[in-house]
């Protein structure tokens, strides 16, 4: 007896047929640059009905190469959005107390509606202090622990940028999650918890696995979802995968081979997967997905501290045509 095809295979059928075989690439690229450019467009109507630019304030303590990458690019996706961007670049000894003391004014600026403080920061200072000391309301990467609270009961918040981005890439090949069972391989807080949380918000069976997990290929070979954020090279190697899944590879690691040539590889083999469903390729698969959910996260902060501001009524306050015309765009974080 053969079983019905569950959605995800059906959908990949379909997109099979239409990519003539082969899995299907999803390019997160593209998809990133819809998003930005939907949200140029609504941003651009929230500044004309509302008067507010929505800000994003990005801090970068010390000069981590890597950080000034991410972080370059955040301020220019920012702008070319339409958004502000506040930057504000500290030098590496920066004491704890001064790095809170610029949180604590950022909390308080009406201008800045989302605050990121990029990681990893020196040794001297505390990160989950300073995560913990940003206003909740404000806190785009979805780290602070009421942002954490509600996306383990479900109940909205902030949702860190990657874990929404690798949802928005599965969201274009999967139609109806139920039932589907999904296998995370990492446990961190700024990928596995929340991924896998979102996964079983869609009703997935979810494994979460890491490092000490036994059996882990026997583990990954039973899921209809794979999505690896391990830190390691080509760990999970097309054996592991049965065919027709999905794999979202969140991992990207620089790697010299034998010859000398460089190259930037990802968590599973992307050669040897010619038989799965989908996957995302690494470089421009999640990486850029990451940064659209972050001007995502922003527009949604701005748009809910607007709709939190006490409405003028009464004499003197707002016209009902003027009212009429603040539209508040609404987020779902269930439709992301
Ligand atoms: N460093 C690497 N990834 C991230 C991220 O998602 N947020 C912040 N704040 N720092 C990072």
């Amino acid at each position: 007896m053969t079983s019905a095809p569950t959605p995800i295979r059906a959908m990949n059928e379909r997109l099979q047929m239409v990519a003539g075989g082969g899995p299907t690439v999803i390019d997160g690229k593209a998809l990133a640059a819809r998003i930005t450019a939907s949200l140029t467009t609504d941003v651009e109507k929230f500044i004309a009905e509302s008067g507010v630019t929505p800000g994003l304030a990005v801090v970068l303590v010390g000069a981590d190469p890597a950080s000034q990458i991410y972080v370059r690019k955040k301020v220019a996706l920012t702008e070319q959005v339409g958004m502000k961007s506040f930057e504000h670049r500290l030098p590496a000894d920066t004491a704890q107390a001064d790095l809170l003391a610029l949180v604590d004014r950022l909390n308080t600026d009406p201008a800045v509606h989302g605050i990121l403080v990029q990681l990893p920061l020196p040794p001297q200072i505390n990160a989950k202090k300073v995560l913990d000391a940003i206003n909740p309301a404000k806190d785009v990467d979805g780290f602070h622990p009421v942002n954490v609270g509600r996306l383990s009961n479900g109940t909205g918040g902030l949702i860190p940028c990657t874990p929404l981005g690798c949802m928005k890439l599965l969201d274009t090949v999967i139609d109806d999650y139920r039932g589907l069972k999904a296998v995370v391989i990492g446990k961190s807080n700024i990928v596995g918890k929340p991924v896998a949380l979102l996964l079983l918000e869609r009703e997935c069976t979810v494994t979460v696995t890491h490092i000490l997990t036994r059996n882990l290929p026997d583990i990954v070979r039973d899921a209809d979802i794979i999505v690896v954020a391990a830190g390691s090279p080509r760990l999970v190697r097309g054996d592991w995968v049965k065919p027709g899944a999905v794999v979202i590879d969140v991992g990207i690691t620089r790697v010299v081979d034998a010859q000398g040539r460089r190259s930037v590889v990802g968590d599973a083999a992307f050669d040897e997967m010619g038989h799965v469903g989908a996957i995302t390729p690494v470089p421009g698969g999640v990486g850029p997905m990451t940064i659209a959910s972050l001007l995502t996260n922003t527009f949604q902060a701005a748009s809910q501290a607007l709709a939190a501001q006490p409405h003028e009524s009464g004499t003197g306050g707002a016209e009902p045509e003027d009212e009429a015309l603040i539209v508040i765009p609404q987020v779902d974080s269930t439709t992301l």
